[in-house]
């Protein structure tokens, strides 16, 4: 496995092969903690990897120097999988500094037992020499958290980019074009959509900040690193960064005694009557993760619900709570369901959360008592006509 990014700039992570829930997101490639190792007159570790995996990451770095040389471990994000081994690697490397921002030491002191460890603590636009390479940090907040931060290094046109441009994706390959482009950003995009898609806006910020720089090389802290594909994931996460519609629409829908997937089945062939692409879930077969980077490029979603005990079947509920918090914008979409004796719940419970992401409400719920008529069926239709000939307007990309 080649783990060399520049001479004597190595990658010394973990590769967590059979991890498969990272915070609610089912991950079913794994993933990787990225950590790197920069020798120079000073040596320096960038980001450190999970708790369990500290021994393996120490077992790295050490087979290419000496913990005693290690002057500066940065901390560019505080969360666990990149934070967690710290306290490993400060205890093992009694020359380090800990590299930081105010807002991070802030977050480290309350995760862990700091009161042994040494500080260096920087502002944006600071530098670090290490000898013939220079640390510059660059504060991206809520690139994911509010301490995280970037570290270039402008000798090597490289950017420790933490969290942003990663994949959860584990791999025998470090870079990105070892393995196939479509596999890779297809990770990107998952990854985008399930962990920074509420984050839009202060990503397109810090990608702003990025384009100001000379980058060779992109070392994000998951997955592969970027050498050969920058533009690609550029260009990508700049309709990313808007939830850039495409014309794509999704329903997506929960069922009980089949009612409710009768309609979805009707929208989506009304929206098949369109030039776009239709996507078709049921949540209780289909994982939140996926059905969130499907959401992240289409222009239009139905979602429909049964009433069921006057609110939503649970997986729905389950899957709209996962939305929300991630916020879709640029969507529109209608809610559709069958009820019984109540229409409390089921499709007003989903329009009311569609309303909180903000997605443009395209018509009224459609709601059938019991079973779907042969006319709500044909409604059905032609709700999945509408959202197609709105999606269609819109360029692939
Ligand atoms: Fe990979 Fe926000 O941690």
């Amino acid at each position: 496995m080649n783990t060399t990014l520049k001479e004597n700039i190595d990658w010394v992570g973990y590769i967590d092969w059979t991890v498969r829930d990272f915070h609610g997101y089912k991950t079913e490639s794994g993933s990787t903690y990225n950590a790197y190792l920069i020798r120079d007159e000073k040596c320096a570790v960038i980001d450190a990897v999970k708790a369990p995996f500290v021994g393996k990451y120490l077992d790295r770095i050490r087979a290419l120097t000496d913990l005693d040389k290690i002057a500066y471990v940065v901390c560019n994000h505080a969360e666990p999988d990149h934070s967690g081994g710290l306290p490993g690697i400060m205890a093992a490397c009694p020359q380090a500094a800990l590299v930081c921002n105010a807002k991070c030491r802030e977050t480290l002191e309350k995760h862990f037992d700091t009161s042994n460890w040494k500080w260096q603590v920087v502002e944006d636009g600071d530098e670090i020499s290490l000898g013939r390479r220079t640390l510059s940090f660059i504060n991206t907040p809520m690139v994911h958290w509010p301490e995280s931060m970037f570290t270039y290094v402008k000798e090597e046109k490289l950017l420790f980019s933490m969290d942003a441009f990663g994949q959860h994706h584990a791999s025998a390959f470090r870079f990105d074009d070892e393995e196939p482009l479509d596999v890779i950003l297809h990770e990107a995009k998952a990854y985008y959509a399930n962990i920074v898609m509420l984050y839009g806006r202060p990503i397109a910020q810090t990608m702003e900040r990025a384009a100001q720089l000379e980058i060779e090389m992109i070392a994000p802290s998951h997955g592969v690193i970027w050498r050969s594909h920058l533009k690609e994931v550029f260009e990508a996460y700049q309709k990313w960064v808007v939830c850039k519609p495409t014309p794509k629409v999704i329903v997506l829908y929960a069922t009980m005694w089949k009612a409710t997937e009768k309609m979805a089945e009707a929208i989506l062939e009304g929206a098949q009557e369109c030039n776009v692409e239709a996507r078709f879930y049921n949540v209780d077969t289909t994982h939140a993760t996926s059905i969130v980077t499907e959401v992240l490029d289409c222009a239009a979603i139905a979602i429909g619900s049964p009433t069921l005990n006057n609110t939503l079947m649970p997986h729905m509920a389950g899957v709209l709570c996962y939305m929300k918090g991630l916020r879709p914008t640029n969507k529109q979409g209608f809610a559709f369901g069958s009820y019984g004796w109540s229409k409390r719940g089921g499709a007003s419970e989903v329009e009311e959360a569609m309303k909180e992401m903000k997605i443009e409400i395209m018509r009224e719920p459609l709601r059938a008592q019991y079973v779907p008529t042969p006319e709500m069926l044909e409604a059905c239709r032609e709700a999945g006509r509408q959202m197609g000939r709105y999606a269609e307007q819109f360029a692939r990309t």
